[in-house]
């Protein structure tokens, strides 16, 4: 079983991420940090709650509050993709007695920032420990700044972010986790830590379309299944008037498939430097991604393939496994 450390913005892909990944039995989620990304880190803390929520756990994993602005660069959000609450507004849901459709966790948040929280458990699991970021890098970049020697205590990162080979998704060269925070991305990749990277490259590959979900959640009535359907409803609409199909793409899963079915991606090795100047270039990620059999110097291994339907066949199995018999209430 891997130990893994999730840096997360829920935001909806991150909140079917987290799901996939506490429903993994190949990983242990050991501790959850917030950042500010797809919204701001105190409405993700919030979202994060709801999420775990969810999952009626007797213990939930360590939780801290992370940063709320990029190390350098003033915050810019994707709410207007994920929804105002950054879940599809499902805050504002409510079940017929007035309570909360989908209740926060009754889970405590640590008195330690993110950066803190995550130098803490590298600390506790040095060599062994995987950090899964799956938003803007600040907390992961300012860990590094407080202790750089212990971060290489990481057994490795696994990020989403980044895009090489097509358009960007913030503009037309760069991916919104990285566009958010470039300066945190440029430490994180200057690090010297093994990195894996699942880019907007493979992460496009992926196509959850709304059919796909109605066909799956309506089978099985659970809270987990209307989670999904009221989540991702606002994001699915601004894909349909934006992107030109009825669905979404569940970037931020891709990660947690990477690291308990490697057998389904492909990856190369490449050196990834990251823009952190340029006027129409903030953001970019460069590599050269030619010749994969050639041996050079790397700091990443880049996944630029996966297996598309089994990894959404494995996606399902795991978040709403048939035999649930979870009843909304
Ligand atoms: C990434 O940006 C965010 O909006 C998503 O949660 C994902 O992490 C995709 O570019
Ligand atoms: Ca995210």
């Amino acid at each position: 079983m891997k130990r893994i450390l999730i840096d997360a913005d829920p935001g909806v892909d991150d909140a079917l991420a987290i799901l996939l990944a506490m429903n993994s039995p190949e990983l242990f989620v050991e501790a959850i940090t917030t950042v500010s990304g797809n919204i701001h880190v105190d409405q993700a803390t919030e979202n994060l709650f709801r999420i775990l929520g969810l999952l009626k756990m007797s213990e939930y994993p360590l939780l801290a509050k992370g940063e709320n602005r990029p190390l350098v660069l003033p915050l810019l959000t994707a709410a207007h993709v994920h929804g105002e609450d950054g879940l599809g507004n499902v805050s504002t849901l409510y079940n017929q007695d007035g309570n909360p459709l989908y209740p926060p966790a009754d889970a405590d948040i640590a008195d330690l920032s993110g950066a803190e929280l995550i130098l803490e458990m590298v600390d506790r699991y040095a060599d062994e420990l995987t950090l899964v970021a799956l938003g803007p890098l600040t907390n992961i970049a300012l860990a590094m700044r407080k202790d750089p020697i212990k971060m290489r205590k990481l057994h490795a990162i696994v990020l989403m972010g980044g895009v090489f080979r097509e358009y960007g998704n913030v503009t037309t060269t760069a991916e919104f986790n990285i566009y958010v925070d470039p300066h945190a991305a440029h430490e994180v990749f200057s690090s010297g830590i093994p990195i894996q990277v699942a880019p907007l490259d493979v992460t496009h590959q992926v196509v959850l379309t709304g059919e796909r979900l109605s066909a799956e959640t309506e089978e099985q009535q659970c809270l987990v299944s209307s989670f999904l359907r009221d989540s991702t409803k606002a994001c699915m609409e601004f894909y349909r008037q934006h992107v030109g199909f009825y669905g979404l793409h569940i970037h931020d899963a891709l990660p947690i498939g990477m690291l308990t079915h490697p057998h389904f991606f492909k990856s190369i090795d490449a050196y990834v430097q990251v823009e952190t100047e340029g006027n129409l270039t903030r953001g970019m990620t460069i590599a050269d991604l030619r010749d994969s059999r050639q041996e050079r110097t790397h700091n990443a291994s880049i996944c630029i393939e996966v297996d598309a339907d089994r990894f959404l066949n494995h996606f399902f199995s795991r978040l709403i496994p048939k035999s649930k018999t979870n009843t909304r209430q």
